[in-house]
């Protein structure tokens, strides 16, 4: 890139004092996860403004039932690829089960790993004042970090299941500490996982950082989804997902052309060959 372009890449980047002003401004937020060069590419061509490289690579990436057996080099390995495509978008990387919650020190060691190896530009972990001091130690070493509330999926086997959180006058005021737990630890934007709409409202209204939802309702200042998901790539996706395209049924149609064209030697043909 010549130096003209790196300035004005630089100049367009979404970076995570952007991201303040525009839930000041009242703008939405675009997130999607992306584990690869490819699709990190088109996503960030399309100008969605944060590739998140989610622990979700465990379900949707590996065939796993939970994200728990996910590693940080698994993490470093995809958000490697992902940080290679992002002209424009922020780069988050997400800390895997067991690599913030036995000491702070070695959660800021593995945050450095992420964004040092893997080009991450902030990270992310679940949890709320559980985690406020892991969080704030990490803000202190210069590493920007999104929390994450509500239903986190390495909490699954305390929930039993990946089960809806808020619910009750107690569960609706856990979910409200841990918010702003993170908050007062200094993360840059939370993201909210299924809690109901009125709940995700209520922490939006009360917090000064932007809120980034997940089965929690339109008022967030911003949404995420899991990328298979939302093109029709998963067998099976929750009811909060919006298919945006059915990807998998064309790829599935696709290979069977392929299948049958070599099968009746009619692949590949005079246009698909050397002379
Ligand atoms: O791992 C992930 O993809 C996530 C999102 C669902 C927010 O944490």
């Amino acid at each position: 890139m010549s130096t003209v372009t790196q300035k004005a890449a630089r100049e367009h980047r979404v970076t995570v004092p952007s991201l303040g002003r525009r839930k000041k401004q009242g703008e939405k937020i675009t997130m999607l996860t992306a584990y690869d060069f490819t699709f990190a590419s088109i996503f960030d061509a399309a100008e969605i403004d944060v590739l998140l490289v989610g622990d979700s690579l465990g379900n949707v990436v590996q065939g796993l039932d939970t994200t728990l057996p996910v590693t940080l080099d698994e993490v470093v390995y995809h958000s490697r690829m992902v940080a290679r495509a992002a002209r424009r978008a922020l780069v988050i990387g997400d800390m895997p089960f067991g690599s913030y919650q036995i000491s702070a020190e070695e959660a800021v060691r593995n945050a450095f790993r992420l964004v040092k190896d893997g080009g991450s530009h902030a990270v992310k972990l679940e949890g709320g004042q559980s985690v406020a001091a892991t969080i704030e130690r990490i803000v202190a070493a210069e590493i920007p970090v999104m929390g994450h509330v509500g239903l986190t999926p390495q909490a699954v086997n305390r929930m039993g299941g990946h089960r809806v959180q808020g619910r009750g006058e107690a569960g609706r005021a856990r979910v409200i500490a841990d918010a702003m737990a993170v908050e007062a630890a200094g993360a840059f934007s939370v993201v909210l996982e299924g809690v109901p709409e009125d709940l995700a409202h209520e922490i939006t209204d009360a917090l000064s950082i932007p809120t980034i939802g997940i089965g929690a309702g339109v008022h967030c200042d911003g949404q995420v989804l899991v990328m298979h998901d939302m093109l029709g790539l998963t067998d099976w996706s929750p009811s909060f997902v919006k298919q945006y395209a059915n990807l998998g049924a064309l790829a599935s149609q696709a290979a069977r052309n392929f299948a049958e064209e070599v099968t009746n030697s009619k692949f590949p043909d005079e246009a698909h060959s050397y002379r």
